[in-house]
């Protein structure tokens, strides 16, 4: 695997291989890999003849400085990962030499930029938005491979292909779970063991949502479900809405897909997931 840092050295290597008509599928990451990142890593090279991986922890998306300084960081460990999985290229750039001459665009994602996500991180996606048209930029890729786990940042990144009107087909891929269902997650590093048991409830939480559609109005099950997971659990929130329009609704409505997004604290750690509910 060949480790790129600069963003000209990626440009001028991706652009090559786009003229010898390769395809380039593009992984973008903040690091400490689990098997989540590989499986996007597997798609991408299932369908593409080169597969890039980006590492780099983006200061922009950080709202509180604590909690950049406290993200995991494993990059002896993250290129071993990737070389054992046949990844072609990974680009780890430092972020004064990436963002060296960027012009911030100011962005209005409409309600995706109000709710859940955008309500309890400021500025979050604004950064998650900017890095990645950055990143697009540089590695010009043919597809690249986003995860359900982070089901609303994969939305803000339809709305910025949209927006710029790039070419960049995006893949959605499916949340990778460990068996008690515990989305994988970098962060669940800083949990410990104790807390990895408890925390699986986030998904049984989400799988009882999932069988009491018939039983509870939305609201009445997001008062329940908040309830369940408030013993253990710092709850944010937690909230079902129309996964296309992310409103909430006061009664179910036919043909409507329902997703339950949650964010809850335990240890200290910020822990995010979500679960399509009837289909
Ligand atoms: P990071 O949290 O490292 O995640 C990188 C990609 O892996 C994202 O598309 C995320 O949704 C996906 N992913 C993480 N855990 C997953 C899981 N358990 N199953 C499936 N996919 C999973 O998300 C970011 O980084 C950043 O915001 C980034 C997009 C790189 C911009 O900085």
């Amino acid at each position: 695997m060949k480790v790129i840092s600069t963003r000209a050295a990626v440009n001028t290597q991706m652009l090559l291989l786009a003229k010898e008509n390769k395809t380039i599928g593009f992984v973008a990451t903040m690091g400490a890999l689990h098997e989540g990142h590989m499986e996007l890593i597997r798609i991408s090279k299932k369908q593409n003849d080169i597969t890039l991986c980006s590492i780099f922890v983006n200061p922009l998306q950080f709202n509180k400085l604590e909690d950049l300084k406290k993200y995991p960081q494993s990059l002896e460990q993250d290129i071993r990962f990737l070389e054992e999985e046949g990844c072609d290229f990974l680009f780890a750039p430092i972020a004064e030499e990436f963002y060296k001459n960027v012009i911030k665009e100011e962005y209005n994602f409409g309600i995706l930029g109000k709710v859940m996500e955008a309500e309890y991180r400021p500025d979050h996606f604004e950064g998650v938005a900017t890095v990645i048209s950055e990143l697009f930029k540089a590695v010009c890729p043919t597809r690249a491979y986003f995860g359900e786990k982070d089901y609303q940042q994969l939305a803000v990144i339809n709305w910025l292909v949209h927006h710029e009107k790039s070419q960049v087909e995006i893949v959605a891929c499916s949340t990778v779970r460990n068996d008690d269902g515990l989305a994988l997650s970098s962060r669940n590093k800083r949990v410990s063991k104790e807390g990895i048991k408890i925390a699986t409830k986030i998904f049984e939480t989400m799988s009882f949502c999932k069988s009491n559609l018939d039983n509870l109005s939305p609201k009445d099950l997001t008062s329940k479900a908040i309830g369940e997971l408030s013993n253990e659990f710092e709850v944010e929130y937690l909230e079902i809405v129309d996964e296309r329009s992310f409103e909430k609704h006061e009664e179910w409505k036919e043909n409507v897909p329902y997703r339950v997004f949650v964010a809850a604290n335990l240890e200290g750690v910020r822990l995010i997931d979500n679960l399509s509910l009837n289909h």
